[in-house]
């Protein structure tokens, strides 16, 4: 048999929302195994030490300026690492909002700057990159969900809602493009310890909250989560497509 091969040398990977957090994470991983990574943000200075960190430790990366929220900024971004690195294999569309109010006090721009990165911003992210992808004849795009795309967290409702969305084009991008060789997942993280979520993870009632609610009896790592990635932008993945993969501790089994 062959066996299962989890190697990104000769790829080209581009991560969104890379300068802090899960994204920032992702990025090492990738480049750790073998991957040239574009990394994009807002933040230069946070991806000036993203890429430095990278070619300390070996591996080769670039940043690049993105706001998801700027659709022209969205297809400049890709055109440049298409352009400058050769190639586009793997896009991670991690850049995500994750505020949290009561239902009854989110207000219209509330609603429209969650959707503005974590929808918009991702489904033409996946546009851009899937075109290249489909001419090439193959790529991976993996997009990042939460566990609370599919079940409800209290004073989530816009949040919760996005990433719902986020499944939804996930599975019918799957449909229209693996025929094509180009694979579309979302994976799916329980709460995480980032810059994004330390403030509440900080609080120990809140944490143990949270843990108690964890079937495995902790909170997620960064590394849990590109480990997921990893998998799925691997020759290992190939199979898998149109799959939201769980990364929740079981959260969700209950
Ligand atoms: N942490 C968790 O518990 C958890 C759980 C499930 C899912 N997730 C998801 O995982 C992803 C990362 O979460 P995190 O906790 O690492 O978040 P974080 O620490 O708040 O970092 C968010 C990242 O997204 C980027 N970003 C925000 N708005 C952007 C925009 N308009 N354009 C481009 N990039 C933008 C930020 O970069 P700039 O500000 O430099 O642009 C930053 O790098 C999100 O999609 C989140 O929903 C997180």
């Amino acid at each position: 048999m062959d066996y299962p091969d989890f190697s990104l040398a000769n790829r080209v990977a581009l991560v969104t929302g890379a300068s802090q957090g899960i994204g920032f994470g992702i990025a090492k991983a990738l480049a750790h195994a073998g991957a040239t990574v574009a990394v994009a943000a807002r933040s230069a200075a946070d991806l000036e030490r993203l890429t430095k960190e990278i070619r300390a430790e070996g591996g080769t990366a670039q940043a690049f300026a993105l706001d998801v929220r700027k659709i022209d900024q969205v297809h400049e971004c890709i055109r440049s690492v298409h352009g400058s690195l050769g190639g586009l294999d793997i896009l991670v569309n991690n850049a995500g909002l994750g505020a949290n109010h009561p239902a009854v006090e989110v207000t219209e721009s509330d609603w429209d700057e969650m959707m503005a990165v974590n929808l918009k911003g991702l489904f033409f992210c996946c546009q851009a990159a899937g075109r290249i992808m489909l001419r090439q004849g193959s790529g991976r795009i993996i997009n990042m969900s939460s566990q609370a795309s599919v079940v409800g967290i209290r004073d989530h409702a816009v949040y919760c809602a996005s990433k719902g969305g986020v499944n939804q084009l996930t599975r019918v991008l799957a449909l229209e493009w693996s025929a094509s060789g180009v694979t579309v997942n979302a994976v799916a993280p329980t709460f995480i310890y980032t810059p994004g979520t330390a403030e509440r993870l900080d609080n120990p009632a809140y944490r143990q909250g949270i843990v108690n609610r964890l079937p495995i009896g902790r909170v997620g790592t960064i590394t849990d989560v590109a480990a997921a990635v990893i998998y799925l932008a691997s020759p290992a993945g190939s199979l898998v497509t149109g799959t939201v993969l769980m990364v929740d501790g079981g959260w969700t089994a209950q």
